[in-house]
């Protein structure tokens, strides 16, 4: 028999369709201190939040948006007459895992409350336009962010590796064909028995072709994160510009 905490974990998918209904205040507050209690390297980490405004995604009450925040550790130096000297890499590295485990500690608490959540990975294509909106001050970079409702539907737990695939004891293994075959296997099936991408319309095309040979019938995970990450990038150029505007250097030229 699996504790409590388990089973709101081990039950989690993102929901997509939410109720008309607001989050109590308290909740909110406990989402957030949840998140808050993450083990931290340097508590880099801000949250802005929206809430019951049109635009946000899948009509749900709340967004947050996290952020990694590099600002608030040097104004608390500054106090100490300490100068922040650590690169932008290292400190981007730490601090993306302080806002992950605390967006994730928000999810499971959400989840925990009989809430629903959806990451959203935009920010990182969409950060100077969030900064302008937010009004965010410098080495203050959006990472994600997240909605937060009443779910409206209850889909299916999402597959995941097999934990063979995952799980390494002593060393890292040789995978065989058959290694990579059962797993791929395992993923796909269950998003095609969900029909997944064709409930979110989510097909991405085969740009050097005029016609697709999949239908939503066989459009499955791992075609979806291959045609994904087969064909879109964003130049390192780009990327490296946007954390530049968020006042994060990274180029070794100062
Ligand atoms: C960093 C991150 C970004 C994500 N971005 C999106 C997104 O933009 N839109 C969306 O619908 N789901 C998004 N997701 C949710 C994933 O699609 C989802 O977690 C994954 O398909 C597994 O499904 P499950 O969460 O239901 O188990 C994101 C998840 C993460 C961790």
């Amino acid at each position: 028999m699996k504790n409590s905490t388990l089973r709101t974990l081990l039950s989690h998918r993102s929901i997509r369709e939410y109720k008309d209904k607001k989050v109590e205040e308290e909740k909110i507050e406990d989402i957030v201190e949840a998140g808050m209690q993450a083990p931290f390297v340097s508590q880099m980490y801000s949250v802005i939040m929206e809430k019951e405004k049109e635009n946000i995604p899948f009509d749900a009450p709340i967004l947050f948006t996290i952020c990694v925040d590099v600002y608030k550790i040097k104004k608390v130096m500054e106090k100490r007459d300490w100068e922040l000297v650590t690169n932008d890499l290292t400190l981007l590295i730490f601090g993306i895992q302080d806002a992950a485990y605390m967006a994730q500690n928000m999810v499971v608490a959400a989840e925990s409350m009989g809430l629903g959540t959806c990451y959203l990975g935009s920010p990182v294509m969409t950060a100077r336009h969030l900064k302008e909106k937010y009004n965010l001050p410098e080495k203050v970079f959006p990472v994600v962010q997240l909605v937060v409702g009443y779910p409206r539907e209850r889909p299916p737990v999402r597959p995941r590796y097999p934990l063979e695939f995952v799980l390494f004891e002593d060393e890292y293994p040789k995978f065989s064909d058959e290694d990579i075959e059962r797993a791929m296997e395992t993923m796909d099936q269950g998003f095609l028995q969900e029909d997944y991408y064709r409930k979110l319309n989510a097909m991405i095309s085969v740009k050097s072709k005029d016609e697709d040979d999949l239908t939503y019938d066989d459009y499955s995970w791992t075609e979806h994160i291959s045609r994904k990450w087969g064909q879109w990038y964003d130049e390192l150029e780009g990327q490296m510009e946007k954390l530049e505007a968020c006042g994060f250097e990274l180029s070794g030229e100062d």
